[in-house]
């Protein structure tokens, strides 16, 4: 059985290993800095901080296989996404691990946003260090996606950088494939991971706006810059590969009807 850390295991990325990796055999160890929501079962799961380093040599003791998915987008990336990964790295190779997977993202090399010059940074620090590795880059995540149009879906005109081009993906399709490559061999960098379709973000927001019935006009929201030209240029996309099955329309629908539902019981049951 090979033991597994899946680091920021509370995460997207995170939470859709867990259950795969058990699936697959693995013994999963979950690190965050907070518990899981769910703790039903055995759950085998270390609170680590990757700014303080608190915790990591317990997080490591017999493990196989660590898939650091930990991030802070949000946050300092500085701290979390290069010192963080760094500080992992060392303490992994001390602790005999013998593969070091890494999730990262398409277009970090020709796309200069901090974070993803951050991520490039780390990735470097991955392929320098003395545990064999993977490196597996997907695109943008629907959740990701989903949450950006959420957060402006109360206005009243919706601002987006309507031209910028993305290919987004399934988060089960990105964890589907880093599990068949959570093995005691290492592949390096694999082929990337996008979603089935390209689209500009005015498409993704009318698709958003038609599943969940709404009128809001759409306007474009010129922002000026390398980084956004580079997403207007395609390259956060890799159209070579569209590993992902499920469109951003199918994905919408089904997470729609599933709130639909939920808040339909809500109403309907006794307090
Ligand atoms: N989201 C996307 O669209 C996307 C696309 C392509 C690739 N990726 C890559 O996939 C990976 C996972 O991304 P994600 O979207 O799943 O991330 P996420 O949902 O933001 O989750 C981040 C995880 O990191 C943990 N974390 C944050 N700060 C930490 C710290 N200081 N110490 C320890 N743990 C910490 C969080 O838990 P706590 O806050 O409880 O610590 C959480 O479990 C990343 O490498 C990301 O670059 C993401």
């Amino acid at each position: 059985m090979i033991r597994t850390l899946v680091t920021g295991a509370t995460g997207t990325l995170g939470t859709a290993l867990r259950p795969r990796l058990t699936a697959g055999g693995h013994a999963v160890r979950a690190t965050s800095r907070s518990p899981p929501k769910e703790t039903k079962g055995n759950l085998d799961w270390v609170e680590l901080d990757l700014i303080e380093g608190t915790r990591i040599r317990s997080a490591l003791e017999n493990i196989d296989v660590v898939i650091h998915t930990a991030t802070a987008p949000q946050g300092d990336t500085a701290a979390v996404d290069v010192q963080g990964t760094k500080r992992l790295l060392k303490a992994a190779e001390a602790a005999d691990v013998e593969h070091f997977l890494y999730p990262s993202i398409v277009g970090i090399d020709d796309i200069p946003f901090s974070y993803y010059e951050h991520k490039a940074v780390a990735e470097k620090a991955v392929e320098e260090s003395n545990i064999p590795a993977t490196i597996v880059r997907a695109t943008q995540f629907y959740s990701f996606i989903a949450e950006l149009l959420d957060s402006v879906a109360k206005l009243p005109v919706w601002p987006l950088p309507t031209n910028v081009q993305i290919q987004p993906v399934d988060v089960d399709t990105v964890a589907d494939v880093i599990v068949d490559h959570a093995t005691l061999t290492a592949s390096g960098r694999t082929d990337p991971v996008g979603g089935p379709e390209i689209h500009s973000v005015g498409e993704l927001a009318q698709t958003y706006r038609a599943a969940r019935g709404l009128r809001r006009p759409i306007i474009r929201f010129p922002i000026p810059g390398k980084t956004m030209t580079a997403f207007r240029t395609g390259q956060a996309t890799c159209p070579d590969h569209r590993v992902g099955r499920v469109t951003w329309e199918e994905w919408f629908a089904e997470r729609y009807a599933s709130e639909v539902d939920e808040t339909s019981s809500r109403v309907q049951s006794p307090t």
